[in-house]
């Protein structure tokens, strides 16, 4: 997993380029593989990739079709493209690993860097995207926007139990104020929301700037109305949200996650909300996120292998909750993002086979 990797604790990207010594393929011979790609994303490749063997796939690449990207130079993947050193051990001529993500815990960097496999990502393509998100989640909470809407559907147009609450006014609490958690801020502070934010690397010129200021994470659980998390998954943020600090959160707080799922024990959210310490949560990704799309997954031996069950069935039981909402893993999904994606994901790999690696991780 990502985090076991200490050098990469904080996230950071190297995005200085630098001469990249195994890049002796050039680019008239390179052949790059796309997995996890739609249709209209195919010609936007091919037109921006001239001179390059491009073969495209619409499933994540795994273990059972690796065969389809054995002679590659270079796979281009989305996180659902589990990159293990079993994998690794089948793609003996992979000089490069273009994932088109910011996150890279789905890849083993550092088997990849074992064997001379670079790995590079997209730092920034969707800081708006996923706080956008994030407020969507928040407002769909505040408002009560799925029961209003199921309501009317029923041709019910009762007020009872719609009552929502302002965000102007509330305490929000920024764990993590990086790309995307600055943009939240920007946004909180349209919505005349009081500001707090816990970081491990605060950023004190921009909150002062902002007019934010940084607080212990003790601190930002007991104070705020709305906790919205944007950390990597590290070590050091797994499960920063536990049981053992479930306790100081806010009476009737909102917990938004569109980080990482592990940033959370997804136990201790049924125990807070049957407490009533949440007061409803919002979550885009989910600790164990091969939970349930299909009943008939749970059959599937690769399911079996690869999920925790007792996480799934919790992440089950919260699903099914009134007061929480959760969507699948979908707060980069606009079609602006997935252009910027794109664009990086192609700049990274040309710039590889020109010799200048750029948005390196390992
Ligand atoms: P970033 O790297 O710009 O910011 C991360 C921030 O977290 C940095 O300020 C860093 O100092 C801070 N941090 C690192 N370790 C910490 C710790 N131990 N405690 C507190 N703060 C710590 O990353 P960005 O672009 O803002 O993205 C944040 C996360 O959002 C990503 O790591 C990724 O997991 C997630 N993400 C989710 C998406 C989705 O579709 N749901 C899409 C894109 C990103």
């Amino acid at each position: 997993m990502f985090y076991e990797n200490k050098n990469f604790f904080r996230n950071e990207t190297k995005t200085t380029t630098f001469k990249n010594p195994k890049s002796i393929v050039t680019s008239k011979m390179a052949k790059v593989v796309f997995y996890e790609i739609e249709e209209w994303e195919k010609d936007y490749v091919r037109e921006r990739m001239p001179g390059y063997e491009l073969e495209f796939h619409e499933e994540k690449l795994d273990q059972n079709n690796s065969v389809t990207a054995r002679n590659a130079d270079a796979v281009a993947v989305f996180i659902y493209s589990e990159i293990t050193k079993e994998l690794l051990y089948k793609l003996p001529d992979l000089k490069l690993i273009a994932t088109m993500s910011t996150g890279f815990d789905h890849i083993d960097i550092k088997e990849a860097k074992g064997r001379s496999v670079l790995v590079s990502n997209v730092p920034s393509y969707g800081e708006n995207t996923v706080a956008e998100h994030t407020f969507a989640l928040i407002l769909t909470l505040s408002r009560k926007i799925v029961e209003s809407v199921e309501r009317t559907k029923r041709g019910d147009f009762s007020l009872d139990g719609l009552r929502g609450f302002d965000l102007k006014g509330k305490t929000i609490g920024v764990v993590g104020t990086g790309k995307i958690g600055k943009h939240v801020i920007r946004m909180a502070k349209g919505f005349e929301m009081n500001i707090i934010a816990y970081d491990a690397y605060p950023s004190n010129d921009y909150a002062e700037q902002m007019g934010y200021r940084y607080v212990s994470l003790d601190e930002l659980l007991s104070s705020s109305d709305i906790i919205t998390l944007h950390a990597p998954l590290t070590d050091q943020t797994h499960h920063i949200i536990s049981c053992q600090n479930m306790p100081k959160v806010k009476k009737g707080a909102i917990l938004i996650n569109t980080a990482r799922g592990g940033l959370i024990e997804t136990e201790c959210i049924i125990n807070g909300l049957k407490e009533k310490i949440l007061s409803a949560v919002g979550l885009d990704v989910l600790e164990d996120e091969c939970f349930i799309r299909e009943e008939k997954q749970l059959l599937a031996t690769e399911f079996l292998k690869t999920c925790d069950m007792k996480v799934i069935l919790q992440e089950h039981m919260l699903i099914d909750q009134d007061n929480v909402i959760v969507t699948p893993h979908n707060a980069f999904n606009s079609k602006e993002a997935l252009q910027r994606i794109l664009d990086t994901s192609i700049e990274n790999i040309k710039k590889f086979f020109e010799g200048t690696a750029v948005n390196v991780v390992n």
